[in-house]
């Protein structure tokens, strides 16, 4: 069983993408509703919410882990947890982005992720441009469905990415994919990426399930798990 952690709904995306790849896995979603958004809070308290909802993961059967949130990923994972076996983003992005061939990028992220150096580093090691933009209010306005707020951010950071003269915008937090029609330039979502490296690492077989816990109850995360996979019971966590 794999376990997929997000701070809410982003990862829902790394899920589909998943999905539609390989539908018989046998999957345990977490959403940390309780806690979202992650990418303006501390490193240190990102990195308790992460160890614990990665027991919920487990308690729950999952016996590989995936983190499809990109604060997780360069807050906890690239740092402490390097060699436990996890599959994070940065990774899958930063091969999207090196088969996309740009010579600069710009990189849409929480200010977590941001003040992580991690994507800074990496695209210095690939020998690509880098410009970072925060988005500081953006996860949090797609996950209660804020669509003013939405608006405003997601065109701040396309404004952001012509100033900086950057080819393409990676999407580094995966709740921005859920709005991703909404970006007037050329994106990268990494989603189909981190699919694709799932399935390499465990293989597609399975029968299928597909479980989904949240640490709160949110009928937007409901109706985006029904969307995806018809009515689901959301076990509260
Ligand atoms: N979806 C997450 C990410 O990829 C977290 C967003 C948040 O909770 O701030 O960074």
């Amino acid at each position: 069983m794999i376990g997929i952690f997000d701070s809410g709904s982003g990862g829902l995306s790394v899920l589909a993408a998943l999905h539609a790849r390989a539908p018989e896995l046998d999957v345990v979603y977490f959403g940390d509703l309780a806690h979202v958004p992650y990418g303006s809070r501390a490193q240190a308290d990102v990195r308790l919410l992460t160890i614990a909802g990665f027991k919920i993961l487990r308690d729950a059967g999952a016996d590989h882990l995936v983190s499809a949130c990109n604060t997780v990923s360069t807050a906890v994972i690239r740092p402490y947890m390097r060699g436990d076996g996890i599959i994070e983003m940065v990774g899958a992005a930063v091969s999207a982005v090196q088969k996309f061939s740009t010579p600069h990028v710009a990189v849409a992220a929480t200010p977590a992720t941001i003040e992580s150096g991690m994507y800074q580093k990496e695209f210095q090691r690939a020998n690509i441009r880098a410009t970072m933009i925060a988005c500081p209010n953006l996860a949090a306005a797609i996950e209660y469905e804020d669509v003013a707020a939405t608006r405003t951010a997601v065109d701040a950071a396309v404004a952001a990415m012509h100033a900086a003269g950057a080819d393409v915008l990676l999407l580094a937090c995966t709740h921005y994919a859920r709005v991703r029609e909404m970006f007037a330039c050329s994106t990268i979502d990494p989603a189909d990426a981190v699919a694709q490296q799932i399935i390499a690492s465990w293989g597609s077989v399975g029968n299928g399930t597909k479980k989904f816990i949240a640490s709160k109850d949110s009928p937007i995360f409901a109706t985006r798990v029904q969307k995806l996979f018809g009515p689901r019971e959301i076990i509260l966590k």
